[in-house]
């Protein structure tokens, strides 16, 4: 999978991410009440520094948002209590094709405003692999970002001619949709709207097994790698949990409407589609709960789900500024699978959410999920 619309131009994830903005400024709370309670727990003396990771944390102005809310709260803090502040060493993650020029560049703003000391770096990769050493972090976020199905690295060797040997290996990936479907060809979403019903709980219980083992596995990974008492506070997207409506739906599902629309106007090739496997899944707050105490390393501080669109965001989601959203998130993936089909991708998208209701209704089921968890 390619991470999302690079660059800062029109289409790019960095012009067309207040959605996702809208959702870190909700967790602020969650993440001020973790740096007390990290501040806290050590009683008269700050740790001489502090570490802190954005995993996902994409290009553009979202990919400092998270970080920059706990540097402000650490200096409140100290302010507060007359401590010293520590240093603080900030990492952030995402996929290595990731547009980590885009991310550095606003690096260079954070660094310089010099209270308290930050040293801030990048860390390319997977947060379903170790990315850091045991027992070296203070404070983990992530933000829209682990509804993202896990993927597996595939080296190939290029026939294109080649300048340099770095450019000799292509790294792509191969998405790690349920292995069930993808084995059995069985498409995620039939155009068949009758097969579509007969297999969506089967559908569904794949796609929910996977987001099982790739979620257990990262809250496994970070155990290992935050210090005792650490803390972590993450926000999904996810569906809510009642109501059947919301039960027997996919949170990619306005998106892979619009490609069953273009596959049944022949746009894009049928078998295509068929083969198509969107690699995410939206929990709800029931399961992630139960994935988090069965895992067994983290205690559940908060979590709180917020409507997809809260009245104060609405106006975000017009249908031509979803459009747009959308894009910037999946035009790398839609592109890779199905080759140039954006623009009538748009087109198509324009005309069906332009109908009175379809987006509202759709957007109704899904939901943000938070939640604040301590380090058992
Ligand atoms: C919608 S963006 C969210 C970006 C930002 N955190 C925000 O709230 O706006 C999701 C990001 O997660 C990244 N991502 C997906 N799977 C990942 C993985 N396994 N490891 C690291 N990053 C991943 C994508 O590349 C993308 O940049």
């Amino acid at each position: 999978m390619e991470p999302m619309n690079h660059g800062e131009g029109d289409t790019s994830y960095a012009r067309n991410s207040s959605i996702q903005n809208a959702q870190q400024r909700r967790m602020r709370p969650l993440i001020e009440a973790a740096i007390i309670d990290l501040c806290a727990s050590t009683s008269t003396l700050l740790p001489r520094n502090m570490v802190i990771a954005d995993l996902g944390c994409s290009s553009g102005p979202n990919a400092l948002v998270l970080v920059s809310i706990a540097i402000k709260a650490i200096n409140s803090y100290c302010i507060q209590f007359q401590r010293k502040p520590p240093e603080v060493c900030i990492f952030l993650n995402d996929l290595p094709n990731n547009d980590f020029n885009t991310v550095v560049k606003s690096l260079v703003t954070l660094r310089k405003s010099n209270e308290p000391i930050v040293v801030a770096n990048v860390t390319p990769g997977s947060f379903y692999e170790r990315l850091f050493a045991s027992g070296s972090l203070h404070l983990v976020c992530s933000s829209s970002s682990l509804h993202w199905l896990s993927k597996v690295w595939h080296f190939h060797y290029s026939n294109r001619p080649f300048a340099s040997l770095v450019n000799y290996v292509v790294e792509t990936f191969i998405l790690q949709a349920p292995e069930i479907l993808r084995r059995g060809h069985i498409p995620a979403y039939n155009t068949d709207e009758h097969a579509r019903r007969e297999m969506l709980p089967m559908i569904l219980e794949a796609y929910a097994q996977q987001f099982k083992n790739d979620f257990t596995c990262f809250l496994n990974l970070r155990a290992k790698e935050l210090l005792p008492g650490g803390q972590m506070v993450i926000s999904i997207t996810g569906r809510h949990s009642n109501g059947i409506a919301s039960k027997l739906f996919h949170i990619w599902e306005p998106i892979v409407q619009i490609l069953s629309v273009m596959a049944l106007e022949g746009v894009i090739d049928k078998s295509k589609f068929d083969s198509f496997y969107m690699p995410m899944y939206g929990p709800s707050s029931e399961e992630i709960r139960e994935i988090i105490q069965e895992e067994g390393s983290f205690f559940i501080k908060e979590m709180v789900v917020h409507d997809y669109t809260s009245d104060e965001d609405s106006a975000l989601v017009t249908p031509n500024r979803f459009m747009h959203q959308m894009r910037a998130v999946f035009e790398p993936i839609i592109v890779q699978h199905f080759g140039e089909v954006m623009e009538e991708f748009m087109r198509t998208a324009e005309r069906r959410w332009s109908l009175d209701g379809i987006l509202r209704d759709q957007l109704a089921r899904l939901a943000w999920l938070s939640v604040s968890l301590t380090k058992a």
